[in-house]
C-alpha cells in the first residue's frame, strides 16, 4: 500500500510538472498574440518540451504514465492546429526567425504538412490510453513530422 501510495505521489509530481511546463509554454504564446514570431518560436518551444518528456517516457526513463502521456501529444496536438495563425505575411522575417520565405510561397503545403502533424497527434492522445507500446507506435509516427517539415520549411539559424 506504501508503495502503490509513492509511486501514485510520484506520477502525480511529474504530471504536475509536466502541466506547469506546457501551459506557461500555451499561454505565453497566447499573450504573445501581437508577436507572430515570439508566439510561434513559444508554440514550437511548448512542442519540444512535450516530445522531451514523451521521449522519456518511451525510452523508459520515466515511468509511462498516461495521463502525462495524453498530456503532453495534446499540447503538441494543440500547438499543431492553432501555430499555422502565426504565419502573416508581416512576419516573414525579423525576430530571429527560422521560418523559410518557402512558407510563404507555399502556404496550402506548409498547412497540409501541419494537418498532418496535428492528425498524427491526435491519434497519439487517442492511444496514450492504449498504453506504453500503443503510444511508443503512435507518437513515434507523430515524430516523424518534425524533420520533414524543418527540412522544407525551416532554414538554418541566423547568428
Ligand atoms: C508543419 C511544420 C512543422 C512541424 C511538423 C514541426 N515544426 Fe518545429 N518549426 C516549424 C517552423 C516553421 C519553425 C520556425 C519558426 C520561426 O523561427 O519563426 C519551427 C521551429 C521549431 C523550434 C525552434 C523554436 C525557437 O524557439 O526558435 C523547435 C524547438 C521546434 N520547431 C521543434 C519541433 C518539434 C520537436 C517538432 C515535432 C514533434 C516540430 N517542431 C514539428 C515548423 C514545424
Amino acid at each position: 500500500m506504501k508503495r502503490l501510495l509513492m509511486s501514485w505521489g510520484q506520477s502525480l509530481c511529474v504530471g504536475a510538472v509536466a502541466a506547469a511546463v506546457l501551459t506557461v509554454g500555451l499561454s505565453f504564446s497566447v499573450n504573445a498574440g501581437d508577436d507572430p514570431i515570439a508566439s510561434r518560436k513559444a508554440m514550437m518551444q511548448t512542442v519540444k518540451a512535450a516530445t522531451k518528456l514523451s521521449v522519456g517516457m518511451v525510452k523508459g526513463e520515466r515511468p509511462f504514465d498516461p495521463a502525462v502521456a495524453e498530456l503532453a501529444v495534446r499540447a503538441m496536438n494543440t500547438a499543431a492546429s492553432g501555430v499555422v495563425n502565426f504565419f502573416p505575411e508581416s512576419s516573414k522575417t525579423g525576430g530571429k526567425t527560422t521560418a523559410s520565405p518557402k512558407i510563404w510561397e507555399d502556404m496550402a503545403g506548409f498547412k497540409a504538412k501541419m494537418a498532418k502533424f496535428e492528425a498524427d497527434t491526435a491519434k497519439a492522445v487517442k492511444a496514450a490510453a492504449n498504453g506504453a507500446d500503443a503510444f511508443k507506435v503512435a507518437f513515434g509516427a507523430a515524430t516523424k513530422n518534425c524533420k520533414g517539415c524543418h527540412q522544407e520549411y525551416r532554414v538554418k539559424k541566423k547568428k
